[in-house]
């Protein structure tokens, strides 16, 4: 890396891709401010030698209080922010209540756009700087019952690629990784939200859903096929950062590559059935 001062803001560097991103960013020399929502985790990466700060995207006094933080520590200046705090709300759109929904895109929507929204000023001023979305294969394909999530993704898809031309020739650019399935804690996150707010009992999707509560606890053994570590992502988020020239996405593990190709060139009927197969 050219310039080893360069810094970072990440959020939801508790678990995952946050954590490991936090920690590799770190080792290439950049300063990193790693949040996370919860204080047990901000303590925890702060004993690990992070500068961190608590940061909830379902909050805009906390969101609003983290970037006073980060301007105070680096004398005004952010060159990058990785955009990675979210989790996956599961079931059938018809079972999601709108709180259910209102709750979803408040942290991967709503908080992710404020958050960048109020970096953006500071990038502006600098004339440069970088956003990096953590958004996901299901930002441009839509898996059944993950409806809700899919809908926050495509939504993040969807303001960076309008953000990404409204910023052409301010030196910010904007930069979206799609990954496909990554061993983290995020389907543990998702089956909390979804005992949450799915009324199992209730649902015309219920023998479904019992088959699946089944099969998860199986799944704590069985590889989910095609899952990479989150290492990969890191790889792919270096790239984004220290490229002289980033590429606009960057797909990271092969179901991403087939769908993004699949998606293109197959009738969309054909598309539902593999997406039927698949979920
Ligand atoms: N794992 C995958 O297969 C996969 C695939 C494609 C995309 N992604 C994306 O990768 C990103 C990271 O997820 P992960 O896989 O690393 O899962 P993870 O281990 O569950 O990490 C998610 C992180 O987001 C944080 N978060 C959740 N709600 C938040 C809020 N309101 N405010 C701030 N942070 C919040 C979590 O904090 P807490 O610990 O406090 O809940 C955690 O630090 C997400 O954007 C996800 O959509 C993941």
């Amino acid at each position: 890396m050219e310039d080893s001062n360069k810094n970072i803001l990440i959020t939801g560097c508790s678990t995952g891709i946050g954590r490991c991103v936090a920690r590799g960013l770190r080792k290439r020399g950049w300063r990193v401010f790693a949040t996370a929502r919860k204080k047990t985790d901000v303590d925890r990466l702060i004993d690990e030698g992070f500068e961190s700060y608590q940061l909830d995207l379902a909050s805009s006094t906390s969101i609003e209080s983290a970037v006073k933080w980060v301007l105070e520590l680096s004398g005004g200046r952010l060159d990058a922010l990785f955009n990675n705090g979210a989790y996956g709300q599961p079931g059938a759109m018809e079972d999601i209540s709108r709180q259910a929904l209102r709750e979803q895109f408040e942290t991967n929507v709503f908080g992710t756009h404020e958050l960048t929204s109020m970096v953006l000023p500071i990038m502006r001023k600098q004339g440069y700087g970088r956003i990096i979305q953590n958004s996901s294969i299901l930002g441009f394909v839509a898996m059944p019952f993950r409806g809700a999530y899919v809908a926050t993704k495509f939504a993040i898809n969807g303001m960076t690629e309008a953000m990404r031309v409204e910023m052409h020739g301010s030196g910010i650019q904007f930069i979206l990784i799609e990954p496909g399935p990554i061993k983290t804690e995020f389907r543990n996150n998702a089956r909390e939200a979804f005992f949450r707010f799915i009324k199992v009992d209730q649902s015309a999707y219920k023998e479904k859903y019992q088959g699946w509560i089944k099969q998860a606890t199986k799944e704590e053994t069985t590889k989910v096929p095609f899952t990479l570590p989150p290492e990969a992502v890191l790889e792919k988020v270096i790239k984004a950062l220290e490229s002289k020239t980033p590429k606009t996405r960057y797909g990271v593990t092969t179901p991403t590559h087939i769908f993004w190709i699949l998606r293109c060139i197959i009738p969309r009927r054909w598309l539902d059935k593999i997406l039927l197969k698949a979920s």
